[in-house]
């Protein structure tokens, strides 16, 4: 039977690295996708960033890969007006999608696109867990009397889930990022991934380090890292900056995951790069590896995923080059150039 995927293509080149990665999985598998307005498109066409009628279909869905949101024409800082991120943070709340997984993995062909010196990020494969459901950003939040607010808000079980998704997806080591020094939720955070180590995964070694420390030793030593285990909004700093030492964020694939028996959401981390959209020259690299995830977490087909990421490593270490590493080749060539190796 067809596996059911909801395709969110959104803004910019979204659609122009979607279209292609459907032709992929359509070598891989046997897929039916339906394709839905979402972010600044859903705006234009219905007033709203994500649809009740989107919302249904994503839960109906079988898994949901979504391209990227949100483009200048948008951009607005009047707090009534619809923004297309929030059809992120919707998508992320109604699916109940409380896990994200960043993958990072320099590849050796692309060291040298790395700001950073090959010696210091040669060996480094390392995946941020970040909590995506939960602290500041869906904390109360308002603006009164010329002042404003944005809560930050944990309790012990969504701590707990998250915990556990770090410490299973370990292979020797979860780092737990927090500011335990500052912060109440962040010593909750601490002492709830503690607990959680302690009784059900003594196995893994667990270490605590506070974010500003952190976003320091994921440029000094990022080899260091296996399972870097964090809260929403930390997560999202130190997962971009993390991205840069594979020297693109055009490469980087994200998986968000919920309960069992929820499909998953697979998207790039880089945005809508309203700058090159209509140019025929994003790279659509991180769209494929997010197809690749989407293989392997939404529906165990691991030989498959593994063929789909071998084909992109190869494709690269033959020279593929996309304007964002420096290189000149269109979005139609890097696909050419990945079916070639598949
Ligand atoms: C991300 C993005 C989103 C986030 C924005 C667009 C709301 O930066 O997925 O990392 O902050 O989570
Ligand atoms: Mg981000």
């Amino acid at each position: 039977m067809a596996r059911r995927v909801v395709t969110l293509p959104g803004d910019g080149i979204g659609p122009e690295i979607m279209a292609p990665t459907l032709d992929v999985l359509g070598r891989l598998g046997d897929f039916e996708f339906e394709a839905h307005p979402f972010g600044g498109a859903a705006i234009d066409a219905h007033g709203t960033a994500l649809t009740d009628e989107t919302l249904a279909a994503c839960r109906a869905a079988d898994a949901v890969l979504l391209g990227a949101v949100g483009g200048p024409r948008w951009d607005t800082t009047d707090p009534a007006a619809p923004r297309p991120e929030q059809g992120l943070l919707g998508l992320r709340k109604g699916l109940g999608l409380f896990a994200n997984l960043r993958p990072v993995r320099p590849l050796p062909a692309l060291y040298d696109a790395s700001p950073l010196r090959r010696e210091r990020i040669e060996g480094t494969d390392l995946l941020v867990v970040r909590e995506l459901t939960g602290g500041i950003y869906f904390g109360q939040r308002a603006r009164e009397d010329g002042r404003a607010y944005d809560t930050c808000d944990y309790s012990v079980g969504e701590i707990e889930r998250i915990a556990r998704v770090g410490f299973r997806s370990a292979r020797s080591r979860v780092t737990s990022v927090d500011k335990a020094n500052v912060l109440e939720t962040s010593r909750l955070w601490r002492e709830t991934v503690g607990r959680v180590h302690g009784d059900e995964f003594p196995q893994v070694q667990l270490e605590h380090l506070l974010v500003d420390n952190a976003a320091m030793q994921l440029i000094a030593a990022p080899r260091h890292f296996d399972v870097i285990l964090t809260e929403n909004l930390f997560g999202d700093i130190l997962s971009d900056e993390a991205a840069m030492l594979t020297g693109s964020i055009g490469l980087l694939p994200s998986a968000s995951l919920g309960d069992e028996g929820t499909p998953g959401v697979f998207e790039p981390v880089h945005g809508s790069a309203p700058d090159i959209a209509g140019t025929g020259r994003a790279n659509p690299l991180a769209m494929l590896l997010s197809a690749a995830l989407m293989l392997r977490h939404g529906f165990g087909m691991q030989d498959e995923a593994a063929a789909l990421e071998s084909a992109v490593d190869r494709a690269l270490e033959s020279g593929l080059r996309t304007a964002d590493l420096g290189g000149d080749a269109t979005t139609e060539q890097a696909m050419r150039a990945v079916l070639e190796h598949l």
